[in-house]
């Protein structure tokens, strides 16, 4: 396979770091200074530091025993000083094949400045790990800069909504007015989809053939399912009573109003237009504000025939994005995108990565 960055290939500050670091990937016994790293140098009080559960289920590899943290151990203090967090797909399915990694946090320490160490940490894991696609989601300007000096691919990731017409604005603002439609297209509605009937859809059925091949069934039951924190909804789009394609959504809120944000997708983005009334009874029913939609790559035109509307449209239109704590603002995440599968596309669901990781303890 392709290497996926040979832009790391014989730079001398690697060669050079060896002598004075222990690169490696966390180890089992050193998960204790990876938080006290985090809690000291990325955020005091990140989520890992205060849920371990949380940590070990997005980044604990059980099959080699350790996490999916690269490390720079400095040899003449025996300090940690730089780390490099990541989530393959795989660490929800362990047989899927492919791998893409999400890059999470990236961090050397402040007091130390050595040419090169973070990216470093890079050409570990690259050396370790044959990653067929890196994306990353909610970049700093830092990284965003050594992304693209790495020949990845950039750009904003986008935001739709469906208006809640009947309800007060609380989260938003000057959301355009979507009239309600009278009933749904004939055949087809939405419904909510348990685990135990998710599990029952045949493996080979035709939503798994449009899911990219980074996921896979299992994926979405310990992505979702699994979750040792958020409660996700699914939603299965029916037609004629059969399973058209499969909507992973999830509340959010500010204590007095609530939302509900789709966050995952199965199956083909065009049957969304069908259920444009299912969807706004669902919103009545439940008195969500809006539904949102955040996405990148998809065709142009499809969410507006389902009767989204793309935030960007009215430049007063306020969707937020982050809720905990809830922040009543526009926010434009960048992506950064490299594979060295030439078919790779970018298609990005909200909840890849680690967007929607909590922030808070409930
Ligand atoms: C991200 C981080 C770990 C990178 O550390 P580092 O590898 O030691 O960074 P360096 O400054 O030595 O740069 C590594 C490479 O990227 C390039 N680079 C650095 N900053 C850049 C920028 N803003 N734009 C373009 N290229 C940049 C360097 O030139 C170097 O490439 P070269 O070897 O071809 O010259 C470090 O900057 C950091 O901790 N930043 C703060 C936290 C952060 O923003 N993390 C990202 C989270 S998403």
């Amino acid at each position: 396979m392709k290497d996926i960055l040979p832009e790391l290939n014989g730079k001398d500050y690697i060669q050079d770091l060896a002598a004075d670091y222990d690169i490696h990937f966390c180890q089992e016994d050193e998960v204790d200074e990876l938080i006290d790293f985090i809690h000291k140098h990325w955020r005091a009080n990140h989520i890992f530091v205060l849920s371990r559960a949380l940590l070990d289920w997005q980044h604990h590899d059980a099959q080699n025993k350790r996490y999916n943290f690269v490390m720079a151990r400095h040899r003449a203090s025996g300090e940690i000083h730089s780390i490099l967090g990541f989530i393959p797909t795989n660490q929800f399915d362990p047989s899927i094949e492919a791998i893409q990694i999400w890059p999470c946090i990236w961090k050397s320490r402040e007091d130390i400045s050595v040419k090169g160490l973070g990216a470093s940490l890079y050409y570990y894991l690259k050396t370790h790990i044959k990653i067929e696609t890196i994306a990353a989601l909610g970049n700093t300007e830092v990284a965003l800069g050594i992304y693209k000096h790495w020949n990845f691919s950039t750009g904003k990731i986008e935001q739709y909504y469906l208006p809640n017409t009947c309800a007060t604005e609380i989260l938003s603002s000057h959301m355009k007015k979507i009239p309600l439609v009278d009933g749904s297209d004939e055949g087809w509605e939405i419904k909510p989809l348990t685990l135990d009937r998710y599990k029952m859809v045949d493996s080979q059925h035709k939503i798994f053939r449009c899911i990219s091949k980074y996921k896979s069934k299992a994926y979405y039951i310990n992505r979702y399912f699994n979750h040792p924190i958020y409660k996700y909804l699914f939603y299965a789009i029916m037609k004629n009573h059969s399973i058209e394609s499969i909507l992973v959504m999830r509340e959010c809120g500010n204590g007095s109003s609530n939302c509900l944000r789709i966050v995952d997708y199965l199956g083909d983005l065009d049957n969304l237009c069908h259920i444009k009334y299912d969807l706004q009874q669902l919103m009545l029913k439940h008195n969500y504000e809006y539904i949102d939609f955040v996405v990148i790559g998809i065709v142009p035109g499809t969410l507006e025939k389902a009767g989204f509307v793309y935030r960007k449209d009215t430049p007063d239109t306020i969707i937020p994005n982050y809720f905990e704590p809830f922040q009543k603002e526009n926010v434009d995440l960048d992506y950064a995108f490299k594979s060295v599968d030439p078919k790779a596309e970018v298609l990005f669901y909200k909840a890849d990565a680690d967007q929607d990781r909590p922030n808070l303890l409930p």
